[in-house]
């Protein structure tokens, strides 16, 4: 009589990250090798993260994926890397509850089915990619009971996306170049927890851009091509950037911390201007957001916010403690207040508590906001910026061993 097919499932969540000193340029395309340590910050999951199921069962005849609902290819050399450096790892699993039993040997023919859904939109420009490799490698590293610890998986999720391996911690993450040749020291390590620096805020301002922008891998291509300032960038400023960023985390030094962040992003988005053809990712609304930020913190004397930008015209906002968020939630609102027909609700998401504290409760509230007096003839535009979240830096990946999280049938291990 034949077996009955089992299907064992394994759901993790993991959440992205945003870097402070950038990680642009590789110096090996396949093995996703960077020309320079990069950090940075992971956010809290509970407003930004990716869900992933992954399930092996004896009945399964090929590999399958699921993105937020939708079956995707994985032909891709970087799944197909990913998925080959996994099984490389995998070990004997037993589940006594299930009756399963799987040896090592096996785990070279047995096929997996994976789905993953990101809380966030995917086309909103957020590390999509990030969150989502570092999931797939370490969910599937626990259904196939890897030994790895988070630093060995990250140079597997490295090579499905580069930032991807500063996911695998919580907190502010290191990813370490490295120098061997095949990339095995090049991997992520935590400096500190989310528990260090627990008063910062971030604010993200999700813009809306008009443009499709160029991919990083092939922006940091033609940047590592033709950027003359991509090699002194890697070469003397970024090694020294590492370091006093470090200490700037370590001694919880805002001060230092912003004007390395603010600086470093620039930086990046020079180099940006600095390729052939050049590559603008930041837009007007992403300027006058800085604009605002720069004001701001000069007539404070001290910095209050940092700023950096990604492959794209987002700001994300890193506020020096909860009062600075909510003054700035407040002059944010005055300069990019919603359209009409968007409700504050909507406009705001996350951690909707700034808002309360900054004293916003409906659109007359906005209406009535003062102008920053620190702006001269501060202009309010309706319309540049589709949506802020609010949220903190957060935890690392995590297994989730409730079964109805599972985005997968438990019985069929197709999408539910
Ligand atoms: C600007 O990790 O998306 O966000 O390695 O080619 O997949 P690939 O690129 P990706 O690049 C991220 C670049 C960045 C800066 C950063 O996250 O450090």
């Amino acid at each position: 009589m034949a077996e009955k097919p089992w299907v064992r499932m394994v759901t993790a969540q993991t959440p992205t990250n945003i870097a402070v000193i950038k990680y642009w340029g590789k110096r090996d395309e396949t093995l996703i090798l960077p020309v320079n340590d990069s950090i940075s910050v992971t956010l809290d999951p509970a407003h930004l993260c990716t869900t992933t199921t992954v399930a092996v069962s004896s009945s399964f005849d090929q590999d399958r994926m699921w993105l937020n609902g939708k079956e995707i290819s994985l032909s891709g050399g970087r799944f197909q890397n990913c998925l080959r450096e996994i099984r490389a790892r995998a070990c004997d699993v037993e589940d006594e509850e299930k009756g399963i039993k799987i040896a090592k040997k096996d785990w070279e023919k047995l096929h997996v089915h994976i789905a993953s859904f990101n809380n966030f939109p995917t086309a909103a420009g957020l590390a999509s990619s990030a969150a989502g490799f570092a999931c797939l490698v370490f969910a599937l590293a626990k259904l196939m009971n890897a030994k790895e610890d988070n630093s060995e998986l990250s140079a597997i999720a490295r090579q499905g996306s580069g930032s991807a391996c500063r996911s695998l911690f919580g907190g502010f993450v290191k990813w370490i170049m490295g120098k061997a040749e095949d990339g095995r020291d090049s991997l992520a390590v935590q400096l500190v927890d989310e528990k260090h620096w627990d008063e910062l805020v971030i604010i993200i301002a999700v813009v809306c851009s008009r443009q499709k922008e160029t991919s990083s891998t092939t922006g940091m291509r033609d940047s590592v091509e033709t950027s003359l300032l991509l090699k002194h960038r890697a070469k003397e400023v970024v090694p020294k950037r590492i370091t006093e960023m470090e200490e700037a985390i370590k001694t919880r030094d805002f001060e230092s911390f912003a004007q390395l962040t603010c600086a470093d992003s620039n930086q990046f988005h020079a180099v940006c201007l600095d390729t052939c053809p050049p590559i603008f990712y930041m837009n007007d609304t992403s300027h006058r957001i800085i604009s605002c930020v720069e004001k701001w913190n000069r007539s404070e004397g001290t910095p209050q916010v940092a700023y950096t930008f990604d492959a794209g015209p987002n700001a994300v906002l890193i506020a020096h403690n909860r009062k600075a968020a909510t003054q700035l939630l407040q002059k944010l609102l005055f300069c990019f207040p919603p359209s009409s027909d968007t409700d504050l609700n909507s406009y705001v998401i996350g951690d909707k508590s700034i808002l309360k504290d900054a004293g916003i409760e409906d659109m007359k509230d906005v209406e009535a906001l003062p102008p920053p007096p620190e702006i001269k003839d501060a202009q309010r535009s309706k319309g540049d910026v589709s949506y802020f979240i609010c949220t903190k830096p957060g935890r690392g990946p995590v297994l989730l061993s409730d079964e109805s999280q599972a985005l997968l049938h438990p019985e069929t291990g197709l999408p539910k």
